[in-house]
């Protein structure tokens, strides 16, 4: 069982200012909570314990962000504030554990899971990037935990995929299957995979979604990938000669992607989780109506 998770956040989110100019871009606000928290509960609810943040000196408020704050919860506990307090207090289950640690100079996404080694070691991981929000709502299961039952069965890397149109191919990590893309929820062995090709370059329209799962193995190959792409060290790069040394799978994807690396993907995952808020889900449809009738 795969319980430990690597979440890379050093990056400075240039694509969210100047939101993210003083705060650290996952901790920009959706509806009630910090990107970034929507990211953990969701490792924690596919059963992870162990979470690794890769993180950056500017971006403190992140670790801070999961750290018991005494000053707020003794200020709280006084005033019989007892709902918020165990909101502070429940941010992570006690079972869980969060750990940082540091990416000196920003190589690349590559670069960013090998700063994890050291508290990985040889057990198997998952990375979630922290600017993809996953939807699970309506599934009985969310994808991570999906992608961990089809790790046990193959033993094999999972790389979670979904089509994109193929005109933006470019901007992300793209696979080759041999076979046909795999039904939501089903894994299927890769031929390939190259990041950031060009349009008329790219083997398929299917985009790397940012989870994966990965042996330890891939340790060495990523402190021997050169720069690639946007001259960083590509976690993909890394993962293709993995795939040649003892194969992978492209996990299909079952929920719903918002991409919070840029302004747009923000609304649109505040529109969908506020619609569906146990609080204030009432109230912001009411609003919506509001709106729309204003046009
Ligand atoms: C990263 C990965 C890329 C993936 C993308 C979306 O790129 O390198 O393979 O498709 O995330 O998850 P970035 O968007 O950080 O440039």
């Amino acid at each position: 069982m795969i319980k430990k998770a690597v979440l890379p956040v050093a990056g400075l989110g240039t694509r969210c200012l100047p939101a993210s100019k003083a705060i650290p871009k996952e901790m920009i606000t959706i509806v009630d909570k910090p990107v970034i928290q929507y990211v953990v509960e969701e490792a924690v609810a596919a059963g992870i314990k162990e979470i690794v943040l890769v993180t950056h000196s500017s971006k403190s408020a992140i670790e801070n962000h999961f750290d018991k704050n005494f000053e707020l919860e003794s200020m709280l506990e006084a005033k019989g504030k007892d709902e918020l307090l165990a909101e502070v207090r429940n941010i992570v289950p006690d079972d869980v554990s969060i750990i940082a640690v540091r990416q000196p100079v920003a190589l690349g996404l590559g670069h960013a899971v090998l700063c994890a080694q050291s508290v990985i070691g040889d057990d198997p991981f998952a990375v979630l990037l922290p600017d993809v929000l996953v939807d699970a709502e309506g599934l009985p299961e969310n994808d991570l935990a999906g992608m961990i039952r089809a790790f046990d069965k193959s033993g094999q890397a999972q790389i979670m995929v979904e089509n994109v149109p193929h005109e933006l191919t470019y901007k992300y990590g793209i696979v080759a299957l041999d076979g046909e893309t795999p039904a939501p929820g089903v894994s299927a062995p890769l031929s390939g995979m190259v990041e950031k090709p060009k349009v008329e370059e790219a083997p398929s329209s299917l985009a790397v979604i940012g989870r994966y799962l990965l042996p330890a193995a891939i340790f060495p190959l990523l402190a021997e990938t050169s720069p690639g792409a946007g001259n960083e060290i590509q976690l993909t790069d890394a993962l293709e000669t993995l795939r040649q040394q003892q194969g992978a799978e492209a996990y299909r994807m079952r929920g719903k992607t918002y991409d919070c690396g840029h302004q747009l993907g923000y609304l649109e995952a505040t529109l969908a989780l506020a619609k569906r808020h146990p609080q204030h889900g009432e109230g912001f449809r009411a609003l919506l109506s509001r709106y729309a009738d204003e046009g």
